[in-house]
């Protein structure tokens, strides 16, 4: 088996690099290292697939976050400058970026999740700024609320954060405070809209009025925090995927979708219906079943309807290679299954 897509530490360090013959010791070490999975295959075609931003961006942006977040936890004030400066980078690469398609090379260790899933939720929410037609200076304020959005959490106690059991209600109670907290530490930052602030304040307040900490509802909450709430939902799913073995993206998405239904009422429908629009359910680069058996590799987005996507039909249904793969568009990716 080859390492199909270079994995690194959580400060941003090549841990093994892509094309490396992986051995049991590196799996024992890798495993050690919190990391649930890796990428295998061959890496010239993993390479192919474009994301919309590269990942030692992802990786840079990481380690920014977890700098700056450290500090805040050690008492300094929060330094907007190396935040921007890389949030400014992702905001071009999703701008030029032909495609739309989701951050999924989050296969990443424990430790670093927060930060991890930060700067997921800020290109998440900067698609989904692109796909509104924001103008550049809106793209650039609603990807620093974004990946702000959580700071809050530096101030919750860490036996809180990290308790591997329910949290009773005095400390979820405490929990929800990351909000307030958050909103505290970013107002009148300096170089900071007020509106990222707002994005801390607002991410868990819920369409229906359900959420904290004011219960607002509809349009009385930011429309930077409702694209905010639907990107932190999202991310949150499918993370729990690696970890758990949960939900697949496919399956996240639906989820989304019965959130933003007039039963549910808790994700702003507009901005759900954008996000269905504009992703690809499946990342390209995985194999799948179809219905049929045959077995083949996702390429990206088909042309027919929202859930259509393109398949390299690569084996027939019992297992054997293809002389000449073929490109067909699978129009519900029910009929299809990860392998
Ligand atoms: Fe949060």
């Amino acid at each position: 088996m080859q390492l199909a897509r270079t994995v690194y530490s959580a400060d941003g360090r090549v841990l093994l690099s892509a094309g490396v013959v992986i051995k049991d010791s590196y799996i024992d070490r890798l495993r050690k290292l919190g990391f649930p999975a890796v990428y295998v295959g061959d890496p010239v075609e993993a390479e192919s697939f474009k994301e919309a931003v590269r990942e030692s961006t992802r990786r840079r942006a990481i380690a920014v976050v977890k700098e700056s977040f450290d500090e805040v936890k050690l008492g300094s004030s929060l330094k907007i400058e190396p935040i921007a400066q890389v949030v400014n980078d992702i905001v071009d690469e999703v701008v030029s970026s032909r495609e739309v398609i989701l951050p999924l090379t989050d296969i990443r260790s424990h430790d670093d999740y927060t930060f991890g899933h930060s700067v997921n939720v800020c290109i998440i929410s900067v698609m989904l700024g692109v796909a509104l037609e924001f103008d550049d200076l809106t793209l650039r304020e609603l990807a620093m609320g974004a990946i702000l959005h959580d700071v809050g959490k530096v101030k919750v106690p860490e036996e809180i954060l990290l308790k591997p059991a329910p949290l009773t209600s005095k400390e979820w109670n405490e929990m929800k405070k990351h909000t307030l907290y958050g909103f505290d530490l970013l107002r009148g930052g300096d170089g900071l809209s007020s509106r990222a602030a707002h994005v801390a304040y607002q991410h868990h307040e819920r369409s229906n009025g359900s959420g904290y900490p004011r219960a607002l509802a509809g349009d009385g909450i930011h429309q930077f925090a409702r694209i905010v709430a639907v990107a932190d939902t999202y991310d949150a799913m499918t993370s729990d995927r690696v970890y758990r073995k949960g939900i697949t993206p496919f399956e996240s998405l639906k989820v989304i979708k019965e959130l933003a239904s007039d039963d549910s009422g808790q994700l702003d429908k507009y901005v759900v219906d954008t996000f269905l629009a504009n992703v690809v359910p499946y990342p390209p680069g995985a194999k799948v079943r179809l219905n049929t058996g045959e077995v083949g590799m996702i390429l990206g987005k088909g042309e027919y309807s929202r859930d259509s996507v393109m398949v390299e039909v690569k084996y027939d249904a019992s297992g054997r290679p293809l002389r000449k793969p073929t490109i067909i568009t699978v129009l519900d990716m029910r009929v299809a299954q990860m392998v």
